[in-house]
């Protein structure tokens, strides 16, 4: 279980699913599935469109909303674009940023993600900034050049605040599921780096979630390695049961 000094997180990342119709009967659902004496933090990143259904639905509950997306500039001439401060003034507390299939099809490169993390924390919002390998084999050369590429902008203060979602592309909606021991590697790997370019402190301030065919019968072996502080998934969150099942795994022992 995490190193990081703040509580395990488990974000379900929504991408282009349900209405916000949808929305309201999905969180109806999940507040009398989560277990009270859970504990993880939980942040929902449904789509834009459902984010005010989410945050009014989610109001009194230890569920959180992020979006998933975000333009770097507050405002401005920027069609079909939408921006920190306007997710902020939603309600939401978090955002995705440079999730690998916006790196894939809608072309964010480390620079946008760069600036992106930037806009989202003068926002005030909690960057969830995803860095991953599209192959199985050099995966730390890709995980070291986003690392950097992407992060390296930031203060040490402001990487303190982020979370970072390790993500490989070919374990992502595939039900290839990394295995916990190379999930673990790769953490190790990963929290090395933060360590080397912001410290030991901020390095251990820093949630590292795993993504990539999360599911309910694979999330207790990967939470067993000592490098992973939760979960960033997607197919298993559209289910209230499948989803609360994955954040229940954090009930701590009766004494
Ligand atoms: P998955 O997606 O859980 O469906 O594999 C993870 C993600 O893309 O964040």
């Amino acid at each position: 279980m995490g190193t990081a000094m703040h509580s395990p997180l488990v974000v379900g990342n929504w991408k282009m699913h349900k209405d916000p119709a949808e929305t309201a009967c999905f969180f109806k659902a999940f507040e009398a599935l989560i277990d009270s004496r859970v504990r993880c933090d939980v942040v929902i990143c449904p789509p834009f469109l459902d984010l005010e259904t989410a945050v009014d639905a989610s109001s009194g509950t230890r569920v959180q909303i992020g979006a998933q997306n975000l333009h770097w500039a507050k405002e401005g001439a920027y069609t079909g674009e939408i921006s920190g401060p306007m997710i902020r003034a939603c309600g939401c507390s978090h955002v995705i940023v440079g999730h690998s299939e916006r790196r894939r099809y809608f072309g964010e490169t480390n620079e946008s993600v760069s600036r992106k993390t930037l806009a989202a924390l003068d926002a005030g919002l909690t960057p969830i900034v995803c860095i991953g390998d599209f192959e199985k084999k050099n995966a730390s050369d890709v995980i070291v050049e986003h690392f950097r590429c992407s992060l390296g902008g930031l203060s040490v203060d402001q990487f303190a605040r982020i979370v970072v979602a390790y993500e490989p592309f070919w374990a992502i909606g595939s039900g290839d599921v990394a295995a916990p021991a190379m999930a673990g590697d790769a953490h190790r790997f990963i929290r090395g780096q933060a360590e080397a370019m912001f410290g030991a402190e901020a390095s251990k301030s820093t949630r590292l979630l795993y993504g990539g065919s999360v599911k309910p019968g694979n999330a207790a072996g990967l939470m067993a390695e000592s490098e992973i502080d939760g979960f960033l998934v997607d197919g298993a969150s559209l289910d209230p049961a499948g989803f609360a099942s994955i954040a229940n795994l954090w009930i701590p022992p009766a004494p």
